[in-house]
């Protein structure tokens, strides 16, 4: 991929970013669109929000439900995937003993949040853990379905870990468990824009997904796709005016969903935009982006454990995706493992080479790996600079 392309962000040129994974990346274009709409909004605010949103908001659900394989009136917009994972987690009935299943792979504020609502109900958190190196999809799967019980009812799984970046193998999952009547929320964060996404088929009970990061719409925007026969027992965790309204032109899903106060649509209104946008960029469209993106993220690793030395990458090709981890030597000394974004040499390959990337301290040899990420705008001279640099910084 070109480095032209990069000019469609406004990305600082100081800066090798490497890290659209943790916050995503917003063309200028699109922007401006975002600008636009809150000009309009401002220019006359009960036109806008009161008698204009809602058929945009529509046209947006549209829009993000076709990119997504689901029916608009099966998305509730959010502002990011966290919320939508504490809307399903704080909305569950569970008794005492009743067991929710998660890896030691998942996100730290979903994990949290699942904490927190078993401890409130009485319910017990039970953690498969996956095995790293990761030798096989199969070895995932096999590791989640040995801690499912009789008491099991609900699996939280990342689509694409963060920490590992690990594509799982998301459709077998949803299938295996749900043959055992166990329910799936996915915290599909990195899903969208990232890898096709079909979630009828996929049949999974919740899917929260972000635009804001792979889709790369303005921050603020994301999703939560909940299948018909859940939504009856679903409420958004701020309970409006849909509660009580006697709309009957829409389920109570929508209208409980559709309005949670008053806020800034205009993350949501931006989704059609951005994906005409950033579809438009190569001839084959988003297939082309996606394909391209996992393409530049597996030379990169190859490259780069190549240059490390490192004898076997961390996971098959079949589990990257947009996002690729690489070992780096065991930092086992540096203990306690420093928090996200302290790492030391995360902390000098910003400071001294002006390279921006996740390098995260994990619990199992090779104990300290990097992740990197691969956008339109990241060109193959990027992970040389950046290889460039952990040769100076590691040796
Ligand atoms: C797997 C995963 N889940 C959830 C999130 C949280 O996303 P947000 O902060 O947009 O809610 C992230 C963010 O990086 C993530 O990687």
């Amino acid at each position: 991929m070109s480095a032209p392309l990069r000019s469609h962000w406004s990305l600082d040129p100081q800066v090798v970013f490497l890290n659209h994974g943790s916050f995503g990346a917003c063309p200028t274009a699109v922007l401006q669109h975002q600008s636009e709409l809150r000009a309009r909004l401002e220019s006359e605010p009960v036109r806008f929000l009161a008698r204009e949103a809602e058929p945009l908001l529509d046209e947006a659900r549209s829009v993000l439900g076709a990119f997504v394989g689901a029916d608009a009136d099966d998305l509730a917009f959010m502002p990011n995937a966290t919320t939508g994972v504490n809307t399903v987690l704080r909305g569950l009935r569970l008794q005492p003993g009743d067991e929710l299943l998660v890896t030691d792979n998942e996100y730290n504020a979903s994990r949290n949040a699942l904490d927190v609502a078993c401890a409130a109900m009485g319910a017990k958190v039970v953690v498969a853990t996956l095995p790293w190196p990761v030798p096989s999809a199969d070895a995932v799967v096999d590791a989640v379905m040995a801690q499912v019980t009789p008491r099991t009812r609900l699996l939280l799984i990342d689509h694409i870990t963060s920490q590992t970046a690990l594509v799982m193998p998301l459709a077998e999952l949803v299938r295996r468990v749900r043959e055992k009547g166990v329910e799936t929320l996915v915290d599909g964060a990195h899903g969208p824009g990232m890898v096709p996404l079909a979630l009828r088929e996929l049949g999974a009970a919740y899917y929260a997904g972000n635009c804001h990061k792979w889709l790369c719409a303005p921050k603020g925007a994301a999703f939560l796709y909940v299948r018909r026969d859940l939504q009856a027992g679903l409420k958004p965790l701020v309970v409006s005016h849909g509660h009580n309204s006697p709309r009957t032109d829409r389920s109570r899903f929508r209208l409980d969903f559709d309005w949670m106060g008053t806020g800034d649509p205009s993350p949501y209104l931006c989704i059609p935009t951005v994906i005409r946008f950033i579809g438009g960029l190569v001839p084959g469209g988003w297939p082309e982006v996606m394909a391209s993106n996992r393409e530049k993220a597996l030379a990169a690793r190859r490259r780069l454990d190549a240059r490390l030395g490192n004898a076997s990458p961390l996971c098959p090709e079949s589990m990257v995706g947009s996002m690729a981890c690489v070992a780096l030597p065991d930092s086992s000394a540096e203990r306690p493992a420093p928090p996200l974004y302290l790492d030391p040499l995360h902390v000098r390959l910003f400071e001294e080479h002006h390279i921006e990337l996740p390098v995260t301290a994990w619990p199992k040899a090779p104990r300290r790996h990097l992740r990197i990420s691969a956008q339109l705008y990241n060109t193959p001279a990027d992970y040389e600079v950046l290889g460039d640099a952990l040769e100076a910084l590691l040796r």
